[in-house]
Order: C-alpha cells, then structure tokens, then sequence
C-alpha cells in the first residue's frame, strides 16, 4: 500500500484515484475547487461514467479515498503524485501546459520526503524532462524527486473498466528507483506493464491514439470512395476484419472523430512534427479527411433542399458517442450552427448532452434560426421534414424505421452513424442517406 496523492480530478484523474484506492492505495485527490471536493467526498461524481460513483462511495467507505482543496498537506504526505490535470489544445496545435506547471509548482514547494511525480496527463514528448528540471529548480526541501510518464488509455464512458482491466500499463522511467516505485504501485493490477524510457512513453501515448484516428479517418475516406463506386462500407469493414493483422475494433464509418483526445492528439503530434522539421503526412491527412467528414451529411442535405429556411430539423444525439455528456469536438457542434445561420427551426435529442450543449445554444433563436430541446427522439421527429443523427445512442436505435415514417412530415434521414439497414430504411418508405454506402429507393 503506498500513499498517492492524484491532482485533477477531471476524467484521467478522477478515475485514477478512484482506481489506485480500488487496488489498496491510500489515496487523496487534490482540487482547487471547494464545492466540487465537498460533492465528492459524498460519492458523487462530477462526471458522467460508469461504475465511477458506485466505487467512490466504496472507497471512500473504506476510508482508502479522500478528497481535499488542501494541497501541500496531501502533496508532502505522498510518495507519489500523479498529475492528470488537462493539456487543452492551444491554437496553433500545440498541448498547453499551464496547468501542469501550476501543479509541478505546488508538488515542489510541498514535499517533505521523496517522491515520484508521475504525468497521466497527454503531453507532448519531451515534456517530462522540463517537468523534472522545472519541479527540482522549484523544491523547497532537500529531497529526491524524478519524473515518469505514465499515460492513460482509457475512453470516455468505460473508463473505469480500461483502467482496471487495461491491456497494458506503460511506464517511462529514467531510473532503476522510479521504476520500482511505479511497478509497485502497479502490481496489485495484474496487467502487463511496458517499462520504456520516458520518451518513448510519452511517444507511445500519441502513437496509440494517432492511429486509432488515422484507422476512423481511413474508414471514412474509403467510405467516400465506396459512395462513389456503389460499395458499401460496412460489409467492406466486415470483410477486412477477419484478417487479423487488421482487426475488427475501429473500423466503423460515420461523421468523423470527436471527443478530448483524438483532435487534440493528432494536432501536437503533427505540431511536434513540423517543430522538428518534418512534415508528418499521414497525421496531417487524418486532420483533414476527419474535418470534412463532420458536415458531410449537412453538405448532402444542402444539395437535396431548397432551403432550410422554417424547416423543422430534428438532430438526434449531440455528445461526440454514446455513454458520455461530453461535446467536445462533437459533430453536432460543427453542425448545429450551420443549420441555424440556414434558419432550421432545430428540434434537438439527447439522453444526457442537452444540458451542455444549452450552454453554448440555449433554448430559442439564434442567427437565422431557432433551437428547442425535447426530452425524447419521438417529440423531435414528429412533422420534422429532415433528421439528423450525430450520435449512436441506444435510445436513437431502439426508434424502429417504421416510426421515421410515421411521424416525421417528410421521411428523410442523414445517419452519420449507419444505424439502419439501407434497405430495412427503403422498405419503410424512408429516404435515407448515410455514409460510404448505397442510397437504396423505395420502388
Ligand atoms: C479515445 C481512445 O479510445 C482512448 O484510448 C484514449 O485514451 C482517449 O481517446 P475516447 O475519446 O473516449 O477515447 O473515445 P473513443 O471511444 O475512442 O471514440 C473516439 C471518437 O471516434 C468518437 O467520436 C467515436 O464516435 C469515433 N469512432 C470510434 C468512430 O468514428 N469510428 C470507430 O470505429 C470508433
């Protein structure tokens, strides 16, 4: 058991916390802000995912959880703090590190012992060594503090299971004593760990997700193709992947990549790349292909109508997947306002997202048109001449082809998701346009 204090307790910190005292660690959770630490000392979760709160409250049962604004206290206690505070994109690309030196700060100046500082949070490779030299030019008492990376691989909505349940743990080490310390920590998990240097750690966290977003975004521009050549996408990923080597995860085709990490990820690596002088291709391709892929279905619907100038809309599902409250980077975010500076009269669907997603547009007029918020997918379709689908929500699949029919004024579908059948939406009387596949008539 060892003590850890976890900084940030955003999606990667919270969880990791929550994860370490799961696995028999004494841990605090440092925050600034008082009110969000008081809502979870009483178990419950700022965020939206699942199996979070039920072992929160086990844990802080257990008395294995803490929560506290009170940093230096948990900070000089540790023998390791993780920092999994956010490395938001900054406008020319590159991760913004303001908040890991404002905690690298704080660790400095309130350790008594030493300690491991390890980085959970995405930063640019690199990264770790100024972390280290910044935090020892900072100390305050003569103790021993290195640096680690340790990225996170989990995705939103089953982050506590890919945290448990990893397919690996991947530490970067500059030293036989951090090494331990993390492996230790580590070994109540049982899952493999990759102990690499500190740069190829931090390498590997980009590479991984770089991929997963190159994988989508070559979907999406064999999806294309498929349009054009009367193929379809979806038996084409079916068909690739028995081949191992390729895989059956990440093949689906749909309205492009959104979310934290996959835009924000692609952007440092290729802003890394061109700082070193070399011109990343295949990640820049990524960039593109997934920015257009956003309002490929706005840009279908705009050439099928007229205008839609006091048409009623509805748009089904507005996080960027299922399982998650979060927009960021969400297609309805790209499309949204299109269709207001267009004068659609938007009926918007979401089981969870709609609160959020008020924020940026509240409920009534905006430019050209309006916005109303509905608290199901029927009340959205009913009389809508058009139907957008953002989001693969199981409440929007459980609505059959039949109901588009029924109660929508004119039948026509833009799935960015490829719920349907073509030919199930065919037979039902639906006009329904979707992605990398055939538009199937009704005869
Ligand atoms: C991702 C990675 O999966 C995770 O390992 C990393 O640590 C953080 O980034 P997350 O952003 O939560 O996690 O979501 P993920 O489920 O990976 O989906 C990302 C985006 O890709 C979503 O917008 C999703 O709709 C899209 N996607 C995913 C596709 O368009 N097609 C697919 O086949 C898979």
């Amino acid at each position: 058991m060892k003590n850890i204090a976890v900084a940030g307790t955003g999606y990667v910190g919270l969880v990791t916390g929550v994860c370490m005292a799961e696995n028999g660690h004494n841990v605090t959770c440092v925050d600034i802000d008082e009110q969000k630490v008081q809502t979870m000392r009483a178990g419950i979760s700022p965020i939206f995912e699942a199996g979070l709160e039920e072992l929160m409250k086990k844990n802080i049962e257990s008395g294995k959880l803490h929560f506290t604004t009170e940093f230096a206290a948990a900070y000089k206690e540790a023998e390791a703090v993780f920092i999994g505070v956010g490395t938001p994109e900054k406008k020319d690309g590159s991760a913004d590190l303001k908040y890991i030196a404002t905690v690298a700060k704080q660790v400095a100046e309130s350790l008594e012992k030493d300690c491991l500082v390890v980085i959970k949070s995405t930063v640019p490779v690199g990264t770790n060594d100024k972390i280290e030299k910044f935090i020892n030019d900072f100390l305050v008492n003569d103790v021993r503090v290195e640096v680690a990376s340790n990225p996170e691989f989990l995705a939103q909505g089953s982050a506590v299971k890919d945290t448990l349940e990893a397919d690996r743990i991947v530490i970067g080490t500059e030293s036989k004593w951090a090494e331990e310390i993390l492996t230790s920590v580590y070994k109540p998990f049982g899952i493999p760990i990759v102990s690499v240097n500190r740069r190829t750690a931090e390498m590997i966290k980009y590479a991984s997700n770089d991929f997963l977003a190159l994988k989508i975004s070559y979907m999406n521009d064999i999806a294309n193709l498929c349009e054009l050549v009367g193929a379809d996408i979806q038996d084409v990923a079916k068909g690739m992947s028995y081949d191992d080597r390729i895989g059956d995860k990440f093949l689906n085709a749909g309205i492009g990549y959104g979310g934290s990490c996959f835009p924000k990820d692609t952007s440092a690596l290729e802003f890394l790349a061109r700082q070193h002088g070399y011109d990343l291709r295949t990640i820049k391709a990524t960039i593109d292909i997934n920015t257009e892929q956003k309002l490929k279905l706005f840009e279908k619907a705009r050439q099928q109508l007229i205008t839609f100038n006091g048409i009623k809309v509805a748009v089904l599902g507005l996080t960027f997947k299922p399982g998650t409250d979060d927009l960021r980077e969400a297609p309805s975010l790209a499309n949204v306002p299109l269709l207001l500076e267009q004068g659609a009269d938007i009926y918007a669907y979401d089981p969870v997202g709609g609160d959020n997603f008020k924020e940026f547009y509240p409920e009534g007029n905006h430019s050209q048109g309006e916005i109303t918020y509905v608290d199901n997918p029927e009340t959205a379709l009913e009389e809508a001449s058009v139907c957008f689908i953002f989001t693969e929500w199981g409440e929007i699949k459980a609505i059959t082809p039949k109901r588009y029919k029924d109660l929508m004024r004119s039948p026509l579908v833009f799935d960015g998701r490829n719920i349907y059948g073509v030919q199930e939406m065919a037979d039902n009387g639906v006009e329904y346009h979707s992605i990398g596949r055939p538009l199937v008539k009704n005869k």
